[in-house]
């Protein structure tokens, strides 16, 4: 079949949303062009660069018509360091564009019709907003030690000395591991060869209360001199955890198995809501606390809650929202497939003094059949905050044979959230309210919650 695009061609096109890189999407004869750092509502020009069965890339030549929106990058690095991608992209024009991206997911992947535009809750102040870094680290070609962020669409490290998404403290732990391992020597992690010792660098920085964890991850069982490394990281205010983490595999996975604490805490606490958590590095916690608590918030106002309700928080990590839903019901059960997640969970339960919140490890598609086989499980919230792919069919069929009166649905990506939101509505559930929630500023990652109620198969609630 003809393609409406040849290779080294160059195109007009009219812009008309993003890739979830941030890329700008383009049309011609339908056949949808990837452009990065073209703007939704531009008309711009590319040149094809690659061509796929049903989709291509273009590089942008010009833009024939700019966007309103379109601003100058604050990052010296923007340009080439994958970190985040839009930075090009006003802020008000990013919440206007993720509102209707939902929107438009929701009408064409979720069949519903008309929907109003959707409320967006934005930050006053998108950046710095992160919790958590995860820096790669490599060499230069002078054999200098890098450490940065991935370039757009490739492992090149971008070396950064500063980055506005993160903590300011975050600049500061990587110049002394930058110079630690350049004066002791420590190899950094080869990727392509499998060789080479220092992989990532994670940080993880609680906002609420000011503790720092500083993970190192390694391509071997022990750090040279990490006594050293941990004698200057102590030296920054707020750092009391400093471990190891050990992943010796050939993967694009960051986090191996296995921490190894070398000095302080293994976890870091912060606190939400009033809420104390304990983190250890291989739980899930969302990246910004300042919308998390807004979208928790959200979520338990969206569930009206009377008090005496049974909840369930499927994807629960390490019990955040069922702690949050705790305080307000009678009880909560959260099921997470991470066990070390469930194991701070438990242990926030106990030291946050809740005592009507319980946890098991599991697949929630493989927990909840199970439960409603062997128990009947009955519940009024279902409560599903699943990752990107979404929720499996088994689960949302058993969902909806539990038939909770509410299902809150909290969801990073609107596609995926469309899909489900069908497939509920197939079983008997309605939609009833949606907010957009902007957790991921500067990228074209978007957060959003749905409400739904079961009205049964008969469709009377
Ligand atoms: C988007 S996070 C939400 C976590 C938590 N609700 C929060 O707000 O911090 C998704 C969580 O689902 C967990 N997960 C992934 N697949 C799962 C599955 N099949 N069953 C249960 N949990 C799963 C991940 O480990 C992660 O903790």
């Amino acid at each position: 079949m003809e393609l409406p695009v040849e290779k080294n061609e160059i195109y007009e096109m009219t812009i008309d949303a993003l890739g979830s890189n941030g890329e700008g999407i383009g049309r011609i004869d339908g056949f949808a062009v990837f452009v990065e750092g073209a703007l939704p509502g531009e008309v711009i020009r590319a040149l094809i660069v690659n061509v796929k069965k049903s989709y291509g890339y273009g590089k942008l030549v010009e833009i024939v018509s700019k966007s309103p929106y379109r601003v100058e990058p604050c990052c010296p690095v923007a340009k080439t360091c994958g970190g985040c991608q839009l930075q090009h992209f006003s802020y008000e024009g990013q919440l206007a564009y993720k509102a209707k991206k939902v929107k438009d997911d929701l009408e064409r992947i979720g069949g519903l019709k008309n929907i109003e535009d959707l409320p967006i809750f934005g930050m006053e102040n998108p950046w710095r907003y992160r919790n958590k870094a995860q820096f790669p680290v490599g060499s230069g070609r002078e054999g200098s030690t890098e450490i940065g962020f991935y370039a757009k669409r490739s492992h090149r490290i971008v070396d950064t000395q500063v980055c506005f998404l993160q903590n300011p403290v975050n600049d500061e732990i990587i110049a002394i591991v930058r110079e630690f391992m350049e004066e002791y020597k420590i190899s950094s992690y080869d990727e392509g060869k499998h060789k080479g010792l220092v992989r990532h660098i994670l940080t993880r920085v609680g906002r609420n209360s000011g503790q720092i964890m500083v993970c190192v991850v390694i391509n071997g069982k022990k750090l040279p001199y990490g006594e050293v490394l941990v004698e200057r990281l102590r030296k920054i205010n707020g750092v009391v955890s400093v471990v190891l983490n050990i992943n010796k595999d050939q993967t694009n996975v960051i986090l191996g198995k296995k921490v190894i604490t070398l000095w302080g805490k293994s976890t870091i606490e912060d606190a939400l809501g009033g809420i104390i958590f304990e983190i250890s590095p291989l739980s899930f916690y969302q990246v910004n606390p300042v919308q998390t608590e807004v979208l928790y918030n959200k979520a338990v106002e969206m569930a009206g809650l009377k008090g005496d309700e049974t909840v369930l928080d499927l994807y629960c990590g390490i019990g955040t929202i069922s702690l949050f839903f705790a305080k307000k019901v009678k009880k909560v059960f959260g099921v997470e497939i991470v066990p070390e997640a469930i194991i701070d969970a438990r242990k926030n339960a106990e030291r946050n003094g809740i005592e009507n919140a319980s946890f098991e490890v599991g697949a929630a598609e493989e927990v909840i059949p199970r439960v409603f086989d062997e128990q009947g499980i009955t519940a009024n919230v279902i409560v599903v905050d699943p990752p990107r792919k979404g929720c499996e069919q088994v689960l949302l069929d058993t969902i909806a044979t539990i038939a909770p009166e509410k299902l809150v649905y909290v969801s990073c990506n609107s596609a995926t959230l469309a899909r489900d939101v069908a497939i509920l509505i197939e079983r008997g559930f309605q939609v009833k309210d949606v907010q957009v929630v902007d957790q991921f500023p500067m990228t074209g990652h978007v957060e959003s919650i749905i409400l739904m109620t079961y009205c049964g198969s008969d469709g009377k609630e």
